[in-house]
């Protein structure tokens, strides 16, 4: 009989030759279980996904009573589902400046896509201008936005009109000009390893697309819903986009994504031709029901007004000399070490002795922590200590050769 994990290798498709292979059992708030029978504190969060935890009560219930109602009923956009208005309404009277029209899909690239085609329609332009070292997501249009040519050599032609800029260089700019539809950019680049805006970029970026009429579509899918201590960065960076961007923590655990625009922009889905977007499971009932639980529990606990207060905490406990700095925007955190070699070793010793952490895209020198945002002070210090003797580990094991 072939183990579970032989049946994983050989059925299960890859995405590396090396997968972590963690075989769970169950998760619960803060923490995984294995069925090897260990505990381990999550400080990853499934990549910014469980900003509540696992399970959340109010998430579960949400979903078992939708599931009592009704499932899917007609692909999206016909029939008028009761959790889609009420989280919609919900949501857009959190939001600024006339975005107050929902599209729901189902994964963030979907939103990515749904956004490129919008901006293109309602503005009759062809160029998007998106930055370098910024991941978007795995289906065409959204890997067509990728700068390194690494990942994207394999797969071209990619999606034509692409332009990159470098995040933060406000020189490059001029490259929004009068043919772009859209910029895509994430307001804190996550996969470049916490990558905060710095001197008003945000702002200059919004102000040149207003002087060309090209949209500014911001990629919260991983800031989204309180990770940077307020409900999106752009709140935090004070500005507006033309379309935003959500997933991941949308649905507490489930899968739902959203773009958000304003309803006269939004229209141009809708009409000549009519369908210019359209999508089986995008705003799937149970999912959709997930999200409203997951938004109203971290407003009415106000969970993300202490993610500050948080962050400040990990940052005096993380003191060590092979770490080089960290970079952070609330419970989004890139910490980087002093040299390449220590990266692996850090992250796999802090595995081993029972705590989630994860690598970035492009960034082979930092690892990520995005806890669930529910993490209380004890909890910090349970994970500080095993990154600190992780970090001893990897200096100990690198002198020694
Ligand atoms: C900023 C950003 N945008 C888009 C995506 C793509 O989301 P998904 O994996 O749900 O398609 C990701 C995923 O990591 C992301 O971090």
């Amino acid at each position: 009989m072939p183990s579970i994990r032989e049946l994983y290798i050989s059925h299960v498709a890859q995405t590396s030759e090396i997968p972590l292979m963690l075989e769970i059992e169950r998760a619960e708030g803060m923490y995984i279980y294995s069925a090897e029978g260990k505990r381990y504190l999550d400080l990853n969060s499934g990549i910014s996904v469980s900003s509540l935890g696992h399970r959340h009560p109010n998430v579960i219930n949400a979903v078992k009573n939708q599931l009592d109602k009704y499932l899917h009923t007609m692909v999206y956009g016909e029939h008028i589902h009761t959790p889609q208005v009420a989280f919609a309404e919900l949501l857009t009277q959190t939001l600024d400046n006339g975005l107050d029209s929902v599209y729901y899909l189902s994964s963030g690239t979907e939103s990515v896509e749904g956004a490129m085609k919008l901006a293109r329609k309602h503005t009759g332009r062809y160029n998007v201008v998106a930055c370098s070292s910024a991941y978007h997501g795995s289906t065409m249009g959204s890997e067509s936005l990728r700068s390194d040519d690494e990942f994207t050599r394999s797969f071209l032609p990619g999606v034509p009109g692409v332009r990159h800029i470098d995040f933060n260089d406000e020189s490059q700019l001029s490259k929004i000009d009068e043919d772009t539809a859209c910029i895509i950019l994430e307001p804190v680049q996550a996969e470049g390893g916490v990558i905060p805006p710095e001197d008003n970029y945000l702002q200059k970026v919004r102000k040149r697309c207003d002087e060309v009429g090209a949209l500014m579509v911001l990629d919260e899918i991983q800031t989204g819903f309180g990770r940077t201590g307020y409900l999106f960065a752009h709140k935090k960076y004070d500005v507006v986009p033309d379309i935003l961007l959500m997933g991941k923590a949308m649905g507490g655990g489930m899968p739902v994504s959203a773009f958000v625009a304003p309803k006269e922009i939004m229209m141009a889905l809708a009409k000549k031709p009519m369908l210019g977007h359209i999508t089986t499971f995008g705003g799937h009932p149970a999912c959709v029901a997930a999200a409203h639980a997951t938004l109203q529990t971290l407003t009415d606990e106000e969970i993300y007004k202490d993610v500050l207060r948080k962050e400040a905490l990990i940052r005096s406990k993380l003191k060590h000399p092979i770490i080089k700095e960290i970079r952070s925007s609330g419970l989004m955190m890139g910490v980087e070490l002093t040299r390449r070699k220590y990266l692996k070793h850090v992250v796999n010793h802090t595995i081993k002795n029972g705590a989630v952490i994860d690598y970035f895209l492009f960034n082979n020198k930092s690892f990520r922590l995005a806890p669930p945002l529910i993490i209380n002070d004890e909890q910090i210090e349970e994970g500080c200590n095993i990154l600190l003797a992780a970090m001893d580990y990897a200096r100990f094991k690198y002198t020694k050769r």
